[in-house]
């Protein structure tokens, strides 16, 4: 049986394997595939480098629009991290921005291998609109999902706590059932353990 502390060993290997601007062009595998979503710069990159405990592995910046593409990383040989471009930035061209739901509907709609949709809240701020909406359409989709706080270390624990009850609270007047949440910070290794023991349930299901 494998302890929390095992986690910081569940990462052995790291490989960047591609970039892709279209679902066809993504690996041909049935390995198991869990993708990171989210409003520009809410973490989506800087999550998957803490997860992975490389710095640079997926590309970071303080200003929204970084990741523009569908990029895999293959993790111990077995299952993938997905990094995906942010949606909500309005100062992205006018032809990114109508290329993001086409790019984001066909890979969410198409890879058959996604076991698991993280879609990424920002934790200091109140529930957005943007956000319901796009886990709500994701909800639509049957697609399975989590949801990930992050930057907890910008606020005292208490807001924090605060503010995950009111995004939990918002969603129950939708929802029958909330999905998995975890809260995180990739600046100090917030939710890592909790983030990898649930994918590695995942991957053990899925091993059979
Ligand atoms: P796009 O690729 O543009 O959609 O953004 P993204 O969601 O991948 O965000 P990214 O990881 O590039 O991070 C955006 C900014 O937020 C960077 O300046 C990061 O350093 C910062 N950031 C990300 N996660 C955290 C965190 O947990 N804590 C703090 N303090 N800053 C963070
Ligand atoms: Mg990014």
């Amino acid at each position: 049986m494998k302890t929390r502390s095992d986690n910081k060993e569940v990462i052995r290997e790291v490989a960047f394997v591609k970039s892709s601007s279209h679902v066809n062009q993504c690996p041909d595998t049935h390995q198991p595939e869990f993708a990171f979503i989210g409003r520009s710069n809410v973490g989506k990159s800087s999550l998957i480098n803490m997860i992975c405990g490389r710095k640079n592995l997926a590309k970071t910046s303080g200003k929204p629009g970084k990741t523009k593409l569908i990029n895999h990383f293959l993790i111990n040989n077995e299952w993938f991290l997905v990094d995906l471009p942010g949606y909500g930035y309005a100062s992205v061209s006018k032809k990114e921005r109508n290329a993001w739901p086409v790019m984001i509907n066909k890979y969410l709609g198409e890879r058959e291998n996604l076991c698991n949709l993280f879609v990424l809240i920002d934790s200091r701020i109140s529930p957005q609109a943007i956000d319901l909406e796009f886990i709500h359409s994701v909800g639509e989709a049957g697609i399975p999902m989590s949801l990930v706080f992050t930057k907890a270390d910008k606020l005292k624990p208490a807001e924090l706590k605060r503010n995950v009850h009111t995004f939990l609270q918002t969603m129950k007047q939708t929802w029958e059932q909330l999905p998995p949440h975890f809260i995180t910070s990739s600046q100090n290794g917030t939710g890592r353990n909790e983030l990898l023991t649930y994918v590695d349930s995942v991957v053990q299901d899925m091993a059979g």
